[in-house]
Parts: structure tokens; sequence; C-alpha cells
């Protein structure tokens, strides 16, 4: 198992390109079972996520095949076995969006259930009452969503908000599965992540008849086939917001390009309300912090509100703040397990239900500490960075899922991280 050793504090400068987006990258991939024939991809990520969606795909019946420089190919001519084994799902629990494509191309699906996860329980109800509403019987059996419809699906008007708002892969499942449904169907209170937005213009690349993109409102006109397509990935707006983050904590100047900043308005509004400089550049943006960091509050929202995925980073940032700061985590109220992570490196944070109080201090001090999810071992870099001395994270493969060797491209700019085997 790989563990980081990190020195601190450093000053970071330079430039660091953004790479492609998991998350609009693995339901983008899901599509491909859509439209037989060689679907190409551009811009995939290398990371463990993604390579358990080349997994499961290959299960399925897919032959994928991977360039090293992010370009990927899925032909998914054959799909013999519309199974996504527990094994596999319980690996990554975004497995789930191969259960919408599945079930609209072969008229049969079975998924594992996914588990719960270190950010909270994740129900999948929604997902299953939007396919239920395009006309599909789902039950489940031995922790597997079996998932039917013989004689096809049929648009239908679909509300998929939840107590907390949208769902993401779940508008992701119900959008793909009514691409192939007979009519219209609409969904309301959709997700209106950029993520999504990416799936369903690449969906309408297709020949999927998709309006209302980007809109809580998604109308969709069923049609009788999808083909093969070439599509480039969008830019990951998590990674981007970490290594803003990244010159915040350290006070620097970085250069941030291939970073779409017209999808992180909320993200930069914050930057910019802590006192950190963030100025758009070519193909991205300057972010430069000097000095001493303002407390924010921050509630986390779907988008175009604050993002969960960048709640653990600032969290990090504002235990530097001068002063107190509030967050509340809207999303997953219990993605929280960075707290006492952080708290071991010397930050005051005081977590009360899902808000945490963040009370500023001077410095960070280095400390062993334990990575527990994606974004929380995301934060616990970005601690390690400015905390004076040398921080072990350990279970580093928690960040190996979301950045792609985030060490080297962090070193370059002046970072300290070693990465060990142990
Ligand atoms: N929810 C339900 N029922 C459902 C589905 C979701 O109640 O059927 C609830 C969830 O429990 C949560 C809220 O709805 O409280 C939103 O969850 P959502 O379904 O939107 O999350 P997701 O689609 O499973 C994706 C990202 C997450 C990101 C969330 C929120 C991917 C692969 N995952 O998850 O990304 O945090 O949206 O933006 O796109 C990450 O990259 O680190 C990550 C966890």
């Amino acid at each position: 198992m790989d563990v980081f050793h990190i020195e601190g504090p450093v000053r970071l400068s330079g430039g660091v390109s953004v790479n492609g987006s998991k998350n609009a990258a693995l339901p983008i991939m899901a599509a491909a079972i859509l439209a037989p024939g060689k679907t190409v991809l551009k811009s995939v990520p290398h990371l463990s996520d993604i390579s358990v969606c080349v997994e499961l795909l290959g299960e399925l019946g897919c032959k994928v095949c991977r360039g090293d420089n992010g370009d990927m190919s899925i032909d998914s001519t054959v799909i013999d076995n519309p199974v996504g084994e527990y094994e596999i799902v319980r690996k990554m629990r975004a497995s789930i969006c191969i259960l919408g494509p599945l079930l609209a191309r072969c008229g049969r699906a079975e998924v594992s259930m996914p588990g719960g996860c270190a950010i909270g329980d994740r129900p999948v109800n929604l997902h299953i009452r939007g396919l239920e509403a395009l006309g599909a019987q789902i039950h489940l059996k031995n922790g597997y969503i079996i998932a039917e419809a013989p004689k096809g699906l049929r648009g239908a008007d679909i509300f998929l908000g939840g107590p907390f708002g949208s769902t993401v892969l779940g508008t992701a499942n119900v959008l793909m599965a009514a691409t192939l449904a007979k009519g219209r169907t609409v969904i309301e209170s959709a997700a209106c992540e950029p993520e999504i937005a990416d799936l369903a213009n690449c969906l309408n690349k297709m020949g999927a008849r998709i309006s209302g993109i980007g809109s809580p409102r998604l109308t969709i006109e069923g049609v009788s086939e999808l083909k093969a397509v070439e599509y480039e990935v969008i830019a990951d707006r998590i990674e981007a917001g970490t290594f803003m983050a990244a010159a915040a904590i350290t006070s620097s100047e970085l250069r941030v390009r291939n970073c779409r900043l017209d999808d992180m308005m909320a993200v930069v509004h914050k930057l910019r309300g802590i006192g950190v400089t963030v100025e758009p550049n070519g193909d991205g943006c300057t972010v430069a912090a000097s000095g001493s960091i303002k407390t924010a509050d921050i509630t986390t929202q779907p988008y175009p509100g604050f993002p969960t995925d960048l709640q653990a980073q600032f969290m990090a940032l504002l235990s530097l703040a001068d002063g107190n700061s509030v967050i509340i985590e809207k999303i997953f109220p219990d993605r929280y397990m960075h707290v006492a992570e952080l708290n071991r490196m010397a930050a005051n944070l005081r977590k009360e239900g899902p808000t945490v109080i963040v009370a500023g201090v001077k410095k960070l001090i280095a400390a062993p500490v334990m990575a527990s999810d994606l974004r929380a071992s995301a934060a616990l870099v970005l601690a390690g960075l400015a905390a004076e001395g040398t921080t072990t994270i350990s279970r580093v493969y928690h960040i190996d899922r979301g950045y792609e060797r985030i060490e080297e491209r962090l070193n370059p700019l002046g970072a300290k991280i070693v990465r060990e085997n142990v």
C-alpha cells in the first residue's frame, strides 16, 4: 500500500494543467453501451475509478482499449452479459450508472446494489423510481437490482428530486434510458451539474434528442437507435478547484490551465471572498494568494451552488483563516471523515451534526494521518503542503481514485511529496 510523505510548508509556483473530468467520463463511458460500435473518447483521465469502469464494461462484453494520451475506445458491438457484479460495483459506487443504458439496450439488467461508503449511506431509490416511471419492472434479489423491460421503455414525466435535491448519477441513468424510450420523457429536478450537461451533449452527438441541457428540466424525444461517435470529455472542475485551493493554502501564485471557470462561479466567488485573486488567463486562470486568508461561510449545494466535492479541501484552507468560518454540508451530511484527521494536524474544527465550525489557527503541524475517501485525502494533501514538518498520509489509494499521480503534478511546482510503497 502506498503512503505519501509531504514536507511543508512550501510555496508553489508555475503552471499546472487540469485533466479530463472523472465524473463526466464515467457516465459517458456507460453511454457507449447505448451505441453499438466503437465509441472513441478523448481526455479520459488515468485513474483507478476509470480502470474499474473499464473492467466493468469488459465484463458486459465490451472491448475497451486505452492509449497513454487519454484516448479510449469502447467497442460495444456485443453486450452479452448485462450484469454488474458485486465484486466490481463494491469497488466503485458509480458503477450504478450502467443500469439505465443496459436496460435500454438489452431490455434487462442486473446490477449489484451499491453499498454505503465513507461519505454516507448513498441510496439509489431515485434511480429506481425514475426507471420504473419509464416502464421498467424492478426488484431486488440477493443484493442485486434486477430491472426488466422486455417490451422496451416508454417516455414519461418524471420528478427526480429527493430530500437532498437532485441526483447526479440518478439523472444520468434515467436520461440515458430515456434516449431509447418510445415517446417523450420530461425529467424535472434533473441535476444541472456540468458533468450531466457533458453526458447529454455526448448523447446528442450520438443521435439522441435532448433539450434543456444544463437546466433542471430535461426533455428527451426517444429515438430508435444511437450511433457510436468520437467525443472529448470536459475538464475536471473539482481537480481545478483543488489546485486553486493548493495555491491559496500555500500563499502562492499558480497558473491553472485547461480550467472551465464558467463551471466554477461559486468556487471562484468564495476564493475571491477570502482574499484570493483569481484572474481569467487563456484557457484557465491565475490564482494568487498572499498572506492572510479571510473567513467564509460555505454551504454545499447542487450545482450551481458550492460543490460538496470541494468541501473538504476548503475546510483545510479555512482552517488557516483569520477567525471563525462555518461549513454546512447539505448533500452528504456525514461527509466529514477529514475533520478528525485535520484536527490531528492542529486544526481547530468542531462538528455539530452537518455543520463544522472552523476556528482559524496560525499554523498547521505535520502528523501521521489517514485518507478515508477521495476528497478527504485531497484535503490532507493540501494541509500537508502548508503544515510545518513531514505529514505522512496512509491509504493514498483513495486519492488515486480521482487525481492522476497528484505528486508528479505538484512536485514540479515546488511541493515535496514522496510516494512510498510500504
Ligand atoms: N440520493 C438519494 N437517492 C438516490 C440518489 C441520491 O436520496 O437515489 C441523495 C444522496 O444520498 C445525496 C444526494 O441525493 O444526499 C445527492 O447524491 P447524488 O446522487 O447526486 O450523488 P452521486 O450521483 O452518487 C455524484 C458524484 C459524487 C458527488 C455527488 C454530488 C460521480 C461518479 N459521483 O455522486 O462525486 O459528490 O454526485 O455532487 O459523479 C467524488 O467525485 O468524490 C464524488 C463522491
